[in-house]
């Protein structure tokens, strides 16, 4: 069969790996694909942005099946564009993507269907904003309504500055779009959890769990990123609290949106923190995670194919996932001033040498290849993953890796994966 992948980040590069083990495929068609992914698949050019491009590239390859990616295509109804069209795609429509595109909507639902969240409220203008404070403590979330590729949450140490962060999303001046609905949030504190979920509209199965690293500094410091690095362990979500947040997260979202006309087929995402008053849902995204997904898809034991078919053909129930015992620990190779502005086109080398460490795959986020060498082509580069005994050995193998891979301004965090470890230390 023949399979279109939308998207060109190292969560569409892992997703293109993981589909390539199906003995079943006989073609991979990426778009728009990046230097890593062109070894694997075919890369075609397409405008993310733009939904005629999108659907005339799926038009054109004629797949068995389409995955999308990302969530900006979900935001624009590529499915529901290409369902129309009479073909197979994984990925919610653009009404169940709401879970991840407006945020408000997100809330409410939450609300709606009994689901555990923070407190919050939805303000249209200056002055609601001033009133609502009245009743939050410090510190407090803001958070724009609609998408803003990870810069759309301000935490806030006061009153005055959740104010000002509210006034400038409504305005206009904190993301370069009016929002015309932001939310005040109380603020939450834990052990944040990526749980991920298939789901075929009625069923979900889960995922193994990850956790992010969002902040671009060691010990979590500094501006939030698109991810640092994750890792996945069986560690980090006991199999009764997994159970638990199936029965109390996934299952009623699923059947919330079903009751409410917009039945959720693909990946929901669910970003958890792990509170003293139990788990509550931090934001819900209607695809995979990246880098969580790097972390996540070498600890399957293949069949990730036909889990998305019976996704799609509302075949879920007669699936069932294997996963390796095995931990695993992506670190992201970042370009110099990541999450801001970077330069491009710097000679990576050290590829071939750190993809022949035990254990390690390495996944291009923002590559491109120039006359057959791999250059630098974006803010995050690389995701290296490694899959060991134990959590501390796939550290260092990551580590290991990452020593041999060289370009100009390479950055990456060095402590992936610190706070389990400690933990354990202190287990012990
Ligand atoms: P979101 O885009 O909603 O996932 O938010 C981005 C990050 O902000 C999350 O991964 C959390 O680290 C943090 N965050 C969001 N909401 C809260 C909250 N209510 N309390 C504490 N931290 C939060
Ligand atoms: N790793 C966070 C995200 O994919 O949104």
């Amino acid at each position: 069969m023949k399979v279109l992948v939308i998207g060109g980040g190292g969560r569409e590069h892992a997703l293109v790996w993981a589909v390539r083990q199906s003995v079943r495929v006989r073609e991979v068609v990426c778009a728009p694909g990046n230097g890593g992914i062109a070894a694997l698949a075919r890369c075609v050019p397409v405008d993310q942005k733009d939904l005629p491009d999108l659907v005339r590239v799926a038009v054109a390859e004629q797949p068995d099946l389409t995955i999308v990616g990302p969530e900006i295509p979900l935001s624009l109804g590529l499915v529901d564009e290409l369902t129309r069209r009479g073909m197979r795609v994984f990925g919610p429509t653009q009404r169940a993507a709401m879970l991840e595109t407006s945020k408000v909507f997100a809330k409410e639902f939450m609300l709606r269907h009994h689901l555990p969240t923070a407190h919050y409220a939805v303000c249209q203008s200056d002055s609601e904003v001033h009133e609502a404070l009245a009743h939050f403590h410090a510190p407090i979330v803001v958070k724009a309504d609609g998408l803003a590729a990870g810069k759309g949450v301000a935490i806030c140490a006061s009153k005055e500055e959740a104010e000002e962060a509210a006034t400038q999303m409504l305005s206009g001046v904190y993301l370069g779009a009016i929002q015309h609905k932001v939310i005040l949030e109380e603020f939450l504190e834990g052990e944040e959890i990526s749980l991920l979920a298939l789901a075929d509209g009625r069923t979900a199965i889960p995922l193994a769990a990850a956790q992010d690293h969002k902040r671009i500094g060691e010990g979590d410091t500094g501006p939030n990123t698109g991810g640092m690095g994750a890792y996945s362990t069986d560690e980090l979500l006991e199999p009764h609290m997994r159970d638990w947040l199936m029965a109390h997260v996934v299952q009623p979202v699923i059947d919330g949106m079903a009751a409410e006309g917009a039945p959720f087929t693909g990946v929901l995402y669910c970003g958890l923190m792990m509170t003293a008053r139990g788990p509550m849902v931090l934001e819900f995204n209607t695809r995979f995670g990246d880098p969580e997904t790097q972390a996540i898809l070498p600890r399957l034991e293949g069949g990730l194919l036909e889990a998305m078919e019976a996704a799609v053909e509302g075949r879920l129930d007669q699936v069932r996932l294997a996963w390796r015992k095995q931990p695993s620990v992506t670190v992201i190779a970042a370009s110099q001033g990541y999450p801001g502005s970077v330069k491009t086109g710097h000679a990576i080398t050290g590829l071939d040498e750190a993809a022949k460490e035990e254990g390690v795959t390495i996944f291009h986020s923002g590559t491109a290849n120039v006359e057959n060498k791999s250059v630098t082509a974006g803010g995050r580069v690389l995701a290296v993953t490694a899959l060991a005994d134990t959590l501390q050995a796939a550290c260092e193998r990551a580590y290991a890796a990452l020593g041999r891979i060289h370009f100009d301004g390479i950055y990456y965090r060095r402590d992936i994966a610190h706070r389990a470890l400690e933990q354990k230390k202190e287990k012990k």
